[in-house]
């Protein structure tokens, strides 16, 4: 299985997915600043891989930071965390994995400062690896309502290079495919950072899995043609209703299944429910620059001083999520209830 992010002997590397699909290049991550680049710039992106990060990051700036004391120690380590933080701010799962961090070193501030950062690195290797097992369960769970031949419509990447590894939409597809049935996948291509035409496309076709790219204005078309008999994505932050943000042109999607009878789920790890959150009214919506809108590769798409927007995500509402496929089972409505008792509270 292709990993995304790898963190052993206390080094983090990742794919630089910025050179996806032309070169598979895995590049070192050794300093904060590094790490806030690669997540900003998204040579790491997905909510489950940059949670990851953000995780083994941390232990990179403690090492780093050659703290002598329990007290610089929990100095390095909070501002590096607030750096992390500052980088992307939709994605639940980036302060997921920075708090998992954060609280080794809360719970052990007086210890050794070998000690703990011992633990913070054993923390980041659990938090990766539990990240690939919840993906291949959540795939087990997701792939039970998958039809033997079912034409799938995705959106972005929820795939392996979204997370450590395996996936989270991508992964009930892989878990259906390896439960003998036969699959194919419809891509959008995901304008305007292009994650279903560079990544989706390539992650699939690298795993024999059938797949065509499509343009994001296609779907409605083959909607209405029969040709779609599900939609999976993932997620980056859901709410406690069900409402669940993810990029931008999800809920089209989203509408466009309803008007057409098709079951819409949501494939995500718990990482990505943040309970304090009632509803997607409050989730911040990430603003990326125009150059994304205005320029492919540096060449001009739009005239010089065109006005645009640029939100890189929005909010599909619970009413038009089937079901959220999760680590833990298969939440139905009402999400209120199914999230919580998931969530345990
Ligand atoms: O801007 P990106 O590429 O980080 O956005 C990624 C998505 O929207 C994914 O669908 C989401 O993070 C879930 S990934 C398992």
């Amino acid at each position: 299985m292709l990993r995304t992010v790898e963190w052993r002997n206390n080094k983090l590397s990742i794919i630089d997915q910025n050179r996806l699909p032309a070169k598979l290049v895995y590049i070192e991550l050794g300093s904060v600043e590094e790490i806030a680049d690669a997540i900003k710039t998204m040579k790491v992106r997905g909510a489950p891989a940059i949670g990851a990060v953000a995780a083994a990051g941390l232990v990179v700036a403690a090492i780093r930071s050659s703290a002598q004391t329990p007290v610089e120690l929990s100095r390095a380590v909070e501002a590096a965390a607030d750096v992390i933080r500052s980088t992307r701010p939709t994605a639940a799962n980036l302060f997921n994995g920075i708090d998992r961090i954060v609280a080794v070193l809360r719970r052990n501030n007086g210890r050794p400062v070998s000690d703990v950062i011992g633990e913070m690195s054993a923390v980041a290797g659990d938090y990766l690896e539990e990240d690939v097992r919840g993906n291949q369960r959540m795939g087990r769970y997701g792939q039970e309502l998958i039809p033997d031949g079912a034409n799938i419509l995705t959106h972005c990447n929820a795939g392996g290079l979204a997370t450590v590894g395996y996936g989270t939409a991508l992964g009930v597809v892989r878990a259906a495919t390896e439960a003998g049935k036969s699959v194919h996948v419809y891509a959008d291509e995901t304008r305007p950072r292009l994650q279903g035409a560079r990544l989706t496309v390539w992650e699939l076709m690298r795993d024999a899995i059938p797949v065509t790219l499509i343009a994001d204005n296609m779907a409605a078309s083959l909607m209405r043609q029969g040709k779609i008999d599900c939609v999976i994505t993932g997620a980056d932050r859901i709410a406690a209703n069900g409402d669940a943000a993810n990029k931008i042109g999800t809920y089209s999607i989203a509408v466009l299944a309803r008007a057409h009878n098709i079951p819409m789920y949501i494939a995500a790890p718990m990482t990505t429910v943040d309970i304090s959150v009632p509803s997607g009214d409050a989730i911040v919506i990430e603003e990326r620059s125009r150059e994304e809108m205005t320029e492919i590769e540096g060449l001009a798409i739009a005239p010089k001083g065109a006005r645009v927007i640029n939100p890189a995500f929005d909010v599909t509402p619970a009413e038009l999520i089937t079901a959220i496929i999760t680590e833990r089972g298969v939440l139905r409505p009402p999400y209120s209830e199914s999230i919580a008792r998931a969530a345990g509270v």
